[in-house]
């Protein structure tokens, strides 16, 4: 279970404080697959990087199996971000120089998983999200946008996350491959019982989700 208790974070600009997030409160059970939605501007990307524990919240608790990550210490941060978080991005963040394999493998070689055991999962990971045996070998720049997506989501998956926390995961793909990663993730979050947490400018995606969380101006709108 994901619990979020009136989390706020406020952002010192030159111009004054912008409050991004503001007084949030949010439940979502293991396994679920939700949307977070609204306009640009409106936290989206501020909310999922403190429940990502890539920032935190000025004040208000995440509890993650009811371990309050808003109060570990910065070194057990790496370890929760590295072992209870998935990340996807809109423009997939694959090392660039490594093969999809040896990306899928990275994260495992951080949790400290023996290397046969690395090679081994991360084969199973890509046949998984359907990247053929031929291109598993192949570096991120000859693989489609759609392909680079799949390795990105199996390297989220690779050290058996509690939530897989995506940003506009198909933001830049054709309507047609985004609602294939889109159901991939769907899929995943039921297969692995994973909890996927989507944020998505698009409607009708959003519709498609356990639940879909509206935010405009930091506020949580609908729940
Ligand atoms: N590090 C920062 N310092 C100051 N202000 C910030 C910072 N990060 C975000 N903001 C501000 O917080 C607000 C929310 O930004 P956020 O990136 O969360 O929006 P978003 O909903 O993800 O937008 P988009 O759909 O364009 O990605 C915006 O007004 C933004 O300018
Ligand atoms: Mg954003």
């Amino acid at each position: 279970m994901l619990k979020v208790s009136n989390i706020t974070k406020t952002f010192s600009a030159d111009g004054g404080d912008v409050t991004a997030v503001h007084d949030i409160s949010l439940a979502v059970p293991d396994g679920k697959f939700v949307s977070i939605i609204g306009k640009s501007g409106s936290g989206k990307s501020t909310l999922l990087s403190l429940l990502g524990a890539l920032d935190k919240p000025t004040s208000g608790s995440i509890e993650v199996d009811g371990q309050n990550i808003t109060k570990l210490s910065e070194h057990a941060l790496i370890g929760y971000r590295c072992r209870k978080i998935g990340f996807v991005f809109q423009s997939y963040n694959l090392v660039p120089n490594l093969t999809a394999i040896e990306n899928v493998m990275l994260p495992m070689e951080f949790a400290k998983t023996s290397k046969a055991k690395r090679r081994l999962r991360a084969q199973e990971l890509l046949d998984q999200v359907g990247l053929s045996d031929g291109k598993q070998d192949r570096k991120p720049t000859r693989l489609s946008g759609g392909e680079q997506q799949r390795v990105a989501i199996a390297r989220a998956l690779a050290n058996k996350p509690k939530l897989i926390l995506a940003d506009e995961p198909t933001g830049n793909l054709d309507s047609q491959t985004g609602k294939m990663i889109f159901d991939l993730l769907h899929n995943l979050s039921k297969s692995e019982s994973t909890t996927v947490i989507v944020v998505t400018h698009d409607l009708s995606i959003a519709g498609r989700t356990d639940k879909a969380f509206r935010l405009q101006d930091g506020k949580l709108v609908t729940q």
